[in-house]
């Protein structure tokens, strides 16, 4: 037992298709209620006094869906963008965004810079929106940063550590504590590898458009109950 609020949640929104789908809806339907979710537990997270929260938008896998499903999700993702966040800017939390910039219109760039360069001094929290993203992508890109330093002679080979690593990634966040994936899926489909490495996984059947506050709270509960160890042997 930990008992311990988690300082960095992170959560994998899936099942907004087939929840849509079971309903004799468009997909895209279910990303429109997967908003309206990601707002309400959005201005949870920050209440509990969860510091950090990171949520998975769109992966550099995502292009691959039909024209009509990506475009939605790109228009909703600039009104959502524009409007759902208030209340969390409001209380103080710095948005930043982890992911590449290619592909993305020019639409969607602005509305991103909108929202980093309103929030960048808030200090409460932070909410990182990972779109366009890949897990791998992050750790190359890193690599290349950190490589490119190597050879200007700013950095040397033996400074090379975690923390290096970390301060070169999209964002330089802390550690994830808690993933959450909906819908049942048990998988990481590469998302934060490198943040993910010693969070403690909490998988459930719901899915991400009929999650809400008392399914984050049963997360949350599962989380106080881990024995979190680090590899190390408890006394
Ligand atoms: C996965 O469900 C969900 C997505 C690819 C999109 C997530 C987007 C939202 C929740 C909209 C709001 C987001 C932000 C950041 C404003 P899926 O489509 O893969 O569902 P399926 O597995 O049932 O097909």
């Amino acid at each position: 037992m930990n008992n311990e609020v988690p300082n960095h949640v992170a959560i994998i929104m899936d099942g907004n298709g087939r929840w849509a789908q079971k309903r004799g809806l468009k997909r895209t339907k279910g990303h429109q209620k997967g908003a309206e979710v990601l707002k309400k537990i959005s201005e949870y997270v920050y209440d509990k006094k969860i510091k950090v929260l990171s949520v998975f938008a769109f992966s550099t896998e995502n292009w691959k869906r039909d024209k009509e499903e990506v475009d939605y999700l790109m228009n909703l993702f600039i009104k959502v963008f524009k409007k759902n966040f208030d209340s969390i800017k409001e209380k103080g939390v710095k948005i930043v965004f982890s992911g590449l910039k290619d592909k993305l219109s020019d639409k969607v760039l602005k509305a991103m810079d909108e929202m980093t360069s309103e929030t960048k001094n808030n200090e409460n929290g932070i909410f990182n929106i990972c779109l366009n993203y890949g897990g791998q992508d992050e750790i190359v890109e890193a690599t290349k940063k950190i490589a490119k330093e190597v050879q200007n002679g700013t950095l040397d080979i033996s400074e090379i550590n975690s923390k290096v690593l970390s301060k070169n990634m999209f964002n330089n966040l802390p550690p994830i504590d808690l993933m959450i994936r909906t819908s049942g899926e048990f998988r990481i489909s590469n998302f934060m590898l490198w943040q993910l490495a010693y969070a403690e996984l909490y998988f459930t059947d719901v899915l991400w458009p009929d999650f809400n506050e008392e399914e984050f709270d049963k997360a949350l509960d599962s989380f106080g109950k881990r024995d979190r160890r680090f590899g190390a042997v408890k006394k």
